[in-house]
């Protein structure tokens, strides 16, 4: 049966909308509503407690519009706090398992490499997953603390010297290794990836929110055929400011207005 309820997708900011983007591609049909925590953004670099208290509140804002399913693109929320979003019968999908398997089998030498934020890092979710399902692949492990706000201020172009000085910093430990695949496992890094290839040419890039957004795919039933699919954005801060941002994430331009919501004042 046609199932016409929305997909939702969360991130602690803007980074989650290339999720969205992929998403759209894959589904066109399908509704989508997109919450994106601008107000409390950064979530990598807080404790756990407070990405778990967090990511709660957003689970329920979420459900309220009673999603068929739910994508968390945050790799945050995804490592520390995916059990907040998991709600019996609607599936949740966040980026650790689709990233790490993609990983696993696009990798030859079996040496893979794993960037993302310190909070992420710090929860061992990706080396648990690859000794699950490739326990033979060797994975190396860095938080990429200052990839956030330079992605933020739009500092993404071949040419910025500060963004290429960063990348290749954080790209050191993974040359050293002789990893063949990199999983960007943070919603922001996918828009460095002109950066990370010059800076480790052969290496395959895996772009998570993209991954989980291709694993939940599988996972809904399907929406009408023939029908467009709607989008609805919420955002803890600036909505006014939302398109212009939200542009050089979702890589075109949006024409829906966002809607601003604060979630310490509703739930
Ligand atoms: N969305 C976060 C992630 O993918 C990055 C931004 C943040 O630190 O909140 O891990």
């Amino acid at each position: 049966m046609d199932d016409n309820r929305p997909i939702a997708v969360f991130d602690s900011g803007l980074g989650g909308l290339t999720a969205v983007g992929a998403l759209a591609e894959l589904c066109p049909n399908e509704d989508l509503m997109y919450f994106g925590d601008t107000g409390r953004v950064p979530y990598g670099t807080r404790s756990r407690r407070t990405i778990l208290r967090f990511s709660a509140q957003a689970a329920r804002f979420l459900q309220s519009f009673g999603p068929k399913a739910l994508v968390v693109a945050c790799g945050t929320a995804s490592t520390a706090a995916m059990e907040t979003f998991e709600y019996p019968g609607v599936p949740a999908v966040g980026v650790v398992e689709p990233s790490v398997r993609r990983a696993a089998e696009a990798t030859r030498n079996g040496r893979v490499g794993l960037l993302a934020t310190p909070a992420s890092v710090r929860t061992g979710a990706y080396s648990d997953v690859m000794g699950r399902i490739a326990p033979s692949v060797r994975l190396t492990e860095r938080e990429g603390r200052l990839l956030v706000p330079l992605v933020e201020a739009g500092r993404v172009s071949p040419g910025d010297r500060v963004a290429e000085a960063l990348v290749a910093e954080y790209c050191a430990p993974f040359l050293q290794a002789g990893v063949d695949t990199l999983i960007l496992g943070c919603t922001h890094y996918p828009l460095l990836n002109t950066l990370f290839a010059a800076a480790l040419p052969g290496v395959a890039l895996i772009d998570a929110g993209a991954e989980a957004a291709a694993a939940l795919r599988g996972l809904i039933s399907r929406a009408e055929p023939n029908r467009i699919g709607k989008l609805r954005f919420f955002v803890s801060d600036d909505a006014e400011g939302f398109s212009e941002q939200a542009a050089m994430f979702l890589r075109r331009r949006i024409t829906e207005p966002a809607e601003f919501v604060d979630l310490e004042e509703i739930l």
